[in-house]
């Protein structure tokens, strides 16, 4: 049984801290936010996480997981600390925030009582290994300690991170202490997986470049959507029939409103900026921010089309349906909601919204937003003209849309159906009495999209486009 201290009790924290436990570890959980610490002291979570209330009260019951707010009882003893406090992004709104990584190490220094290996597990710029020792060995009391750090960067997912804890494709450990990173690595022995040792620089950036070529496949297959649309294809079949090739894989192919949440904006922004800082212009990860930021725009604009063109969101209601930047999180952080949301509010739309567990964090983040919570997806669309599926949530795949149809307002040609996730199919919408627009879904839908009231289709936009693009390749020819 190792000892272990964990800094940090947000998402990435407090998993790795609860299943460290159950591995059979002694945890010890820290965090500088009281009201964190006391909630998770009563057996109450702080975040919502699927599997993490159970294993937190079975651990916990064993006495193998504590929580404090104190360094004095949180480092002596331990043969492992952890930090996993966040690193968002800082004030000049590109580079990563190591203020809270910088006030760790220095805590943790002020403590130490003996030899100790610190592991960075919160996604740090390449090179913040060397930071966080430089830190701890300026504030160590005791200076003949031997402190090794060593990067081992996560690659949970929010809303199945526990799943991922417990099957991790792979285990990434870098330091330029072979022995600290060998003890590290046995921690993770019982999850028999694939276990890589590398340079420290190395470890951080593969953390880095494989968030950014995820939210790359994203921005490829959103962009692929756009093409779809103008072309006639369906981007759900072109995904499909290009994630059987397994040179590239279906994963991250789901089309849609783009990516949010707490890590890969903030990763790609951050890894711009390092590269942007040694002189290289990172020409595709600038394209890969810009597709996913006209993504979300792409949901309004469509609304707007469908509902007779510009200005025509003024005094409607409609209804967003999930708030949360993905399914099985109450996360809200860059979430695609934030964005358009506000766009409709100022376009004059009335705002509807329901989120299985999202609510709370919109209203504590959101204190201004004029927006009407609701008790469930039928409350929000009654009397709607238009409805916009923001999250992924599967109990959205699974309503009745002719139920949903009946409660929304009466709309010539019926009320509008933006389905950001692509959760349904044009074939039942349509049955069920909507005007339905997928992402990417063909061209026919496209056109119907970007079609003004009275333009023939000859001057659609996407026509227009359409026109553009194959006048384009006959110059080229
Ligand atoms: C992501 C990575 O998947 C994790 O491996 C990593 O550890 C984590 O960031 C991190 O750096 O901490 P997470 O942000 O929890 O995890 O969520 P994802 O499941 O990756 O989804 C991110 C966003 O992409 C969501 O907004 C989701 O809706 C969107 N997405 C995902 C798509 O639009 N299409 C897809 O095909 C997949």
């Amino acid at each position: 049984m190792k000892r272990i201290c964990v800094v940090g009790t947000g998402y990435v924290g407090l998993v790795t801290g609860a299943c460290l436990a159950d591995l059979g570890n002694s945890v010890i959980c820290l965090d500088i936010v009281d009201e964190k610490i006391e909630r998770l002291r009563a057996g109450e979570l702080p975040i919502f996480e699927p599997g993490l209330d159970a294993i937190v009260r079975r651990t916990v019951a064993a006495k193998r997981l504590s929580f404090t707010t104190d360094y004095s009882e949180g480092v002596p003893g331990v043969d492992y600390i952890f930090i996993a406090v966040n690193t968002p992004t800082g004030p000049d709104g590109a580079g990563a925030d190591m203020s809270h990584v910088e006030d760790a190490a220095k805590s943790i220094a002020e403590n130490l009582t003996h030899d100790v290996i610190v592991i960075n597990k919160s996604t740090m710029p390449v090179g913040s290994g060397n930071l966080v020792s430089q830190r701890i060995h300026e504030h160590l009391r005791d200076t003949s300690l031997k402190v090794s750090v060593v990067s081992n960067p996560e690659f949970l997912r929010e809303g199945v991170a526990v799943h991922d804890f417990k099957n991790p494709d792979r285990i990434v450990l870098g330091s330029t202490d072979r022995d600290a990173a060998d003890a590290v690595a046995k921690l993770y022995l019982p999850l028999r997986a694939p276990i890589m040792i590398t340079n420290l620089y190395t470890a951080e950036m593969i953390k880095y470049a494989s968030n950014a070529f995820l939210a790359t496949k994203i921005s490829f297959i959103n962009e692929m959507a756009r093409i779809c649309d103008l072309l006639g294809a369906d981007v759900t079949e072109v995904a499909e029939g290009m994630g059987y090739d397994k040179r590239i894989g279906r994963a991250f192919l789901n089309a849609g409103l783009g990516y949010g949440g707490s890590c890969f904006p903030k990763d790609i922004k951050a890894l711009a900026f390092m590269a942007d800082e040694v002189g290289l212009h990172p020409q595709l990860i600038e394209a890969v921010m810009k597709i996913n930021h006209d993504q979300r725009r792409l949901a309004v604009e469509r609304l707007e089309a469908a509902l007779g063109g510009s200005d025509s969101l003024r005094g409607k209601n409609i209804a967003v349906l999930g708030l949360a930047f993905k399914d099985n999180t109450d996360d809200m952080r860059e979430a695609p909601a934030i964005d358009i949301i506000n766009w409709l509010i100022e376009a004059g739309a009335n705002v509807h919204t329901y989120d299985p567990v999202a609510v709370e964090t919109a209203q504590r983040i959101q204190p201004d937003w004029q927006v009407r919570y609701c008790d469930d997806e039928l409350a929000a669309v009654t009397g709607c003209q238009g409805v916009i599926i923001v999250t992924e949530w599967k109990r959205f795949r699974e309503l009745n849309l002719a139920e949903l149809r009946a409660v929304m307002a009466e709309v010539e040609g019926g009320p509008v159906l933006i389905d950001g996730r692509n959760l349904f199919n044009a074939e039942e919408a349509t049955i069920a009495g909507f005007r339905y627009f997928g992402i990417g879904r063909g061209v026919e839908r496209a056109r119907g999209v970007t079609r003004s009231r009275g333009e023939k289709r000859s001057d659609t936009k996407a026509a227009r486009n359409l026109h553009k693009y194959n006048g384009d390749l006959r110059e080229q020819q």
